[in-house]
């Protein structure tokens, strides 16, 4: 059986756009950037994008490029059997991902549907606690992973490729459209104010805790630490250059993310609503509440919700794809019979979470940033340690001369920098989730003298590369 591979650059290009845009995007960077002082945590966000986020995402699909396999094959066929279980913390990192993903999918498949007969308008806090979790949360999360799975069924180039090829620019009309419509609200000022001009007083005093929200938002928008970007890498052919494609991927992903907020900030402003009210469910209460206060309120609200679908599914696509793959790759799965198996797994794993706020919030919150941090620092530390040589060499495969010359500076980035700075980041966060909050130098200290072990165990099995 030959393996899948994109149809087109172009398909490639939109259908990991399609990976990156998405709730993240609308949904979690709203909420964090009003809980972490608005525009201070974009100025940081759009920093740590292009210093962690760009090479992060390079590195993975390096790896996914040079091996042609799913995260676990990939990591056996590069360095050996005993790397396999590098690619299993991928595959539970997208477990954990897509189980709580699709629950709000499901919520967001709900709102689109009770938009058109604005069922949510008279009491929206109501409204909202009455449907998050529960038996018709299960069942919406249901069939919205029914979606995902039609998707992926119907392969990498006429399923992924073709749909994420209607989405993507999709997207970006409808919310291009919303953006406009939005700035002629009255009040709306306010929220642009509050999203772009920079209050360096919040961020001087708040700097570590906004950095290490930033990082984790950072990974999660550019789909990276699960394996997504690895395997979406994996179907594609030699000829192009990672760094432009990555680059485009991560530039579209940070437009849109700030697109999405100046549809947001201004339409919650001109409602009188503050930004930081009600948590995971702002987007659901806060602004769908005040949907019913909008003139033609019920086509505004299908309009904003079907695009926040759209996206929402088109990330979904990309995690369920790692598994699928993996199934595909290691154990000979005919893809109906792997995405089959792969979807009965998320119905059971994403009605648990759709009954179990603790659970779903749990997931949501902390565990996901930790497994995708966790990932993509053991991805990097491979790629830097491990492939070395051959890492330097995917990386200028098909590369211009400009790309070329980042080569270098990017094996060093991948290879010690952002390894020092993702295990901060963990360290941190899994201090403050067990309890035992540790201060910055604290953690400093405890992420160099492991993440240094962890090079000196690996020293000596680089082809050099240095
Ligand atoms: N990037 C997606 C978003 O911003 O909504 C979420 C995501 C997709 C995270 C795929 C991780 C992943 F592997």
């Amino acid at each position: 059986m030959t393996r899948a591979t994109w149809a087109t650059r172009l398909g490639f290009v939109l259908a990991a756009v399609g990976s990156a845009v998405g709730l993240g995007n609308i949904w979690r960077f709203p909420w964090l950037t009003a809980t972490n002082g608005g525009s201070a945590f974009l100025l940081l966000y759009v920093v740590v994008i292009l210093l962690v986020g760009v090479p992060g995402l390079l590195g993975e699909m390096v790896i996914g490029r040079r091996s042609r396999r799913n995260p676990v094959g990939a990591f056996d066929a590069l360095g050996g059997r005993r790397w396999r279980p590098l690619g299993g913390l991928a595959l539970v990192a997208s477990v954990v991902v897509l189980s709580f993903y699709s629950v709000v999918g499901g919520w967001i498949l709900r709102y689109t549907v009770a938009s058109a007969t604005g069922a949510y308008f008279d009491a929206p806090q109501a409204y909202f606690a009455a449907i998050d979790f529960g038996p018709a949360a299960a069942g919406f999360h249901a069939l919205f992973l029914l979606a995902t799975v039609a998707v992926v069924y119907a392969g990498v180039d006429r399923g992924i490729e073709v749909a994420t090829t209607v989405m993507v620019p999709g997207i970006v009309l409808l919310f291009t459209g919303l953006a406009v419509w939005v700035a002629t609200l009255p009040g709306s000022a306010g929220g642009y104010a509050f999203y772009l001009s920079l209050d360096v007083a919040y961020l001087r005093t708040n700097f570590f805790e906004v950095l290490v929200a930033a990082a984790g938002q950072a990974l999660f928008t550019l789909s990276v630490g699960a394996g997504a970007m690895l395997t979406y890498a994996s179907y594609l052919d030699e000829d192009r250059s990672l760094v432009a494609d990555g680059a485009l991927i991560a530039g579209l992903n940070t437009a849109i993310g700030v697109l999405a907020g100046l549809v947001i900030f201004p339409l919650l402003y001109s409602l009188d609503v503050p930004p930081g009210a009600g948590g995971p469910g702002a987007l659901f209460v806060g602004l769908a509440g005040a949907f019913a206060d909008l003139p033609f309120s019920r086509l505004v609200g299908v309009v904003f919700f079907g695009v926040v679908l759209l996206a929402a599914l088109s990330s979904a696509i990309s995690i369920f794809e790692v598994l699928v793959a993996y199934l595909v790759d290691e154990h000979a799965f005919e893809r109906p019979r792997a995405t089959a198996g792969v979807g009965g797994l998320f119905l059971l794993t994403g009605t648990a979470a759709a009954l179990s706020p603790t659970l779903f919030t749990l997931l949501a919150d902390t565990v996901a940033n930790l497994a995708l941090t966790a990932g993509l620092l053991g991805f990097l530390l491979f790629a830097g340690w491990v492939l070395g040589a051959a890492a330097l060499d995917e990386f200028r495969t098909g590369a211009g001369a400009v790309a070329r010359l980042t080569a270098r500076p990017w094996y060093y980035t991948v290879a010690v920098v952002l390894p020092l700075f993702l295990a901060f980041t963990f360290v941190s966060g899994l201090g403050t989730v067990l309890g035992v909050p540790l201060s910055a130098p604290q953690a400093a200290g405890v992420a160099t003298v492991g993440v240094a072990g962890a090079i000196a165990l690996l020293w000596h099995r680089a082809e050099p590369a240095v």
